[in-house]
């Protein structure tokens, strides 16, 4: 009898033991893990008006509402968006690197690399190509696929995630200020997300607030940097706009209509060009080594840089620039010498200097710390 009852004493803190480390790693059971949200929800339309309205803005993009900002917040820092409640979208866009990620592939919810670098997130309403092969136009078309995805975050079935919200207990209520309604189904938890992230817009960097001046705080350095970004580098003419990203609107050189991709004549290019990074490349992209002109606001956070992540340090960027570009069909004419060859710059030691420190005044300090788009669970 003894016997029996140590037995099951064991087992019954054995069971005690494991309820409670189920309890840790399923943060569905965890009473603490709850948003913090301020009383009256925060103001995202008016800053996000002042970029979709007075810049050429995507209209799938275009309309965010406060309370639904607010829960997509929130859904996107929960890693119980994922398969085993471990990874959040912010897992690999973290704020302080401009929602980008600072590795070259981030790690997904079973420890998998994922073959592409992580994104900023912002401005999104300027794109009107996503990811870095343009496969996407609406961003609220894009964000289920993280969520689906085999490597990033591996919740394939939206009923069932539908019912794990809804079975949180702060969720149903969210849901209700933003949507009317407490259910929860896929297209809100898209349309939640989207807004959040179309909501996250920058255009308050040293540049944006030295243009009125004509620049008259800029140092000589990146006076000299930008005067090579628009001239002699060439830089601009690919990272143009008010984004430094690509002109990938209609109309615009990098976007000429509903034409799919292909070469010569007046075709959409899909925001995409072929930089000569490699003469034969594995990861063909838009084709045949075209990738998005990503924006490079923000640009001194979000390394490593480029599709892959091949370059740590932007002065490993303007190298490629300057002496690194290789051979390749499809190399963008842009970057050919008169002989069609891959140009060569010829940039000595301050030039690069001054290249790299106008990158740096693209940097917006608010974006990185605000409030609005911080972690609600801390
Ligand atoms: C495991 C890492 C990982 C997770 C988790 C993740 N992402 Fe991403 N994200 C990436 C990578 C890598 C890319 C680039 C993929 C590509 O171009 O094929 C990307 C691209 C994007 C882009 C495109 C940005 C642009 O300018 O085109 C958006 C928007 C985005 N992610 C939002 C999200 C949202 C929302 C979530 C959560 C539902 C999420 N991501 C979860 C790694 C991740
Ligand atoms: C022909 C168009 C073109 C020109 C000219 C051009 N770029 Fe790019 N840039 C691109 C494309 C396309 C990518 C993405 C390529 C990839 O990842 O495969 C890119 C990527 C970058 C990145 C990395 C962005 C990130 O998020 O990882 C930086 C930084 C950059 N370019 C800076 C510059 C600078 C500085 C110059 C001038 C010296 C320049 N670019 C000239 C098209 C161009």
């Amino acid at each position: 009898m003894r016997n029996v009852i140590s037995v099951l004493i064991v087992l019954i803190s054995s069971v005690l033991v494991l309820s409670n480390c189920a309890k840790k790693d399923n943060p569905d059971t965890l009473e603490t893990f709850v948003p913090t949200l301020p009383a009256e929800s925060y103001d995202y339309t008016q800053s996000f008006a002042m970029v979709a309205n007075n810049f050429i803005a995507n209209p799938a993009n275009s309309f965010i509402d406060n309370n639904v900002v607010t829960l997509g917040r929130v859904l996107f820092y929960d890693p119980q968006l994922s398969a085993n409640s471990t990874v959040a979208c912010a897992s690999c866009h973290k704020q302080q690197f401009a929602f980008a990620d600072n590795k070259a592939g981030s790690v997904g919810f079973g420890g998998k690399v994922t073959p592409r670098n992580s994104m900023s997130v912002q401005n999104l309403v300027l794109n009107h190509n996503l990811f870095w092969d343009s496969r996407v136009q609406s961003a609220t078309d894009l964000v289920l696929e993280p969520v689906r995805n085999h490597i990033e975050m591996g919740m394939e079935d939206f009923d069932l995630l539908s019912e794990k919200l809804a079975a949180v207990e702060y969720y149903p209520a969210l849901f209700e200020k933003a949507f009317l309604t407490p259910d929860i189904n896929a297209e809100r938890i898209a349309q939640a997300l989207s807004q959040f992230c179309c909501a996250i817009t920058s255009i308050n960097s040293r540049f944006d607030q030295q243009q009125p001046s004509n620049f008259a705080g800029f140092t000589p350095l990146e006076l000299m940097g930008m005067n090579l970004f628009n001239n002699k580098a060439k830089c601009g003419s690919c990272h143009s706009t008010v984004n430094f990203a690509a002109a990938d609107f209609p109309g615009g050189e990098y976007g000429g209509g509903d034409t799919i991709f292909g070469g010569g004549g007046f075709v959409d290019r899909r925001g995409g060009a072929n930089i000569g990074l490699e003469s034969h490349y594995s990861d063909p992209g838009i084709g045949n080594g075209n990738f998005r002109i990503p924006t490079l606001r923000n640009i001194a956070h979000t390394g490593p840089y480029m599709h892959d992540g091949r370059f740590t340090t932007l002065e490993q960027v303007v190298e490629h620039y300057n002496s690194g570009v290789k051979s390749h069909g499809d190399l963008d004419p842009k970057l050919r010498d008169a002989d069609g060859n891959p140009q060569r710059l010829n940039l000595n030691e301050v030039e690069k200097k001054a290249l790299v420190a106008f990158l740096n005044t693209l940097t917006d300090e608010q974006l990185l710390k605000d409030e609005r788009f911080s972690n609600p669970f801390k």
